[in-house]
């Protein structure tokens, strides 16, 4: 059998921070939903990997991200947080949708991060304000989700690294689709932990009954014979991940007779789940936050036109897959801690894990980059 990741891997401050230099400092990570962004100067606040990004949509409605980081002397230029800490209010950030805008000394910035005006700098011979632009931050956007990149000027092509995804999923309107209901869930387990559990099908027999029964397919020899290029088939009757296997919502628009009956799913490395029904689609941002501590947003996404109906109700959804999570959130925490024991150095992966093999496969690739 193969041998897992070594233990340290997913224990050590070390292990973590090699992993957000070679990972999230460099690769594209899935940061948000277009839908959250609508306006000109709607704009977020996101941390990761230690990195402070300032997500922007611009004038003309491009999205635009850039670090959250005054090119002066470097003071942040979001941080209510930190303004609410103090008891004060400070005039920065993004001011009047359309510039962002200092605290300290007042330099401000169109949202697309050039530098607009320097107070009393106007008439300093060689400044440059075109050398001033606040650095920025890559931004992609497939399927409604939104990617960045925290080294754009050498981040991977972004297309090549979605096409098999796109492919397998072209039939969903994704960018269609918003969000109904969002949980947070916050797990004492390394992020390499919850994807390696999101990649195999072992031990859903044990962990989950009530999934096992709509789909039967993931109680079969481990799933190794599961291809989830056609996606995964429901027992007679069922069609979709609720309590009953069934749902009043139609499903979307432009899926194959196929794809109405069956269950697909994606691990968009880093960060990224995303498991699609023939009506919802159930989509994981994962943020590690420490060796062994991951924030995991799950949002759960339906039609924009079925979302409108007077009766539309995601709880079928919801409380199916708020389940389903909480078993693997549990076996996820007892991973950690019990990998944590002098005596375990590392684990196996059975063959019928292959997948999750593509773990160790993509750190090492991501790592010797
Ligand atoms: S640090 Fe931003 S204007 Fe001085
Ligand atoms: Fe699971």
């Amino acid at each position: 059998m193969e041998q897992s990741l070594d233990s340290t891997a997913y224990l050590t401050a070390e292990a973590f921070a090699a992993d957000r230099a070679a990972i999230f400092h460099r690769q594209w990570f899935c940061a948000a939903r277009e839908e959250d962004l609508p306006e000109p100067g709607d704009h977020s606040v996101i941390d990761v990997a230690g990195e402070s990004v300032l997500l922007v949509r611009g004038k003309q409605g491009a999205l635009h991200a850039h670090y959250n980081v005054c090119r002066h002397r470097g003071s942040r230029m979001c941080d209510a947080a930190n303004d609410a800490r103090w008891g004060v209010t400070l005039d920065a950030g993004v001011v009047g949708r359309t510039m962002i805008r200092c605290p300290y000394h007042g330099w401000s910035y169109a949202l697309d991060g050039r530098l607009l005006a320097a107070p009393q700098l106007q008439d300093t011979p060689g400044f440059e304000k075109a050398a001033f632009s606040l650095h920025p931050v890559g931004v992609a956007i497939w399927g409604g989700f939104v990617f960045l990149n925290l080294s754009p000027e050498t981040a991977p092509d972004f297309e090549a690294e979605l096409t098999d995804p796109a492919r397998r999923l072209a039939n969903y309107p994704l960018a269609d689709l918003r969000t109904a209901k969002t949980i947070r869930y916050e797990l004492n387990a390394n992020w390499k932990l919850i994807l390696e559990n999101y990649n195999e099908c072992y031990h859903c027999p044990g962990v989950h009954p009530e999934l096992t029964a709509i789909v039967p397919a993931f109680k079969e020899r481990g799933g190794i014979d599961l291809d989830w290029e056609a996606g995964i088939p429901h027992r007679e009757g069922a069609y979709t991940y609720t309590m009953d296997g069934t749902t009043t919502r139609a499903p979307f628009p432009g899926l194959s007779e196929e794809e109405k009956v069956r269950h697909k799913g994606e691990l968009i490395y880093p960060n990224l789940m995303l498991s699609v029904s023939c009506d919802h689609a159930a989509a994981f941002v994962l943020w590690p936050l420490a060796a062994d501590r991951t924030l995991i947003e799950c949002r759960f996404l339906f039609h924009r036109e079925e979302m409108v109906r007077a009766d539309f109700d995601p709880s079928d959804a919801v409380d199916f897959w708020d389940l389903v999570n909480r078993q693997d959130w549990a076996v996820c925490e007892r991973v950690q801690s019990g990998i944590a024991a002098r005596v375990h150095t590392h684990g196996y992966y059975a063959p019928i894990e292959d997948l999750s093999l593509d773990i160790r496969r993509y750190v090492s690739r991501t790592h010797e980059a």
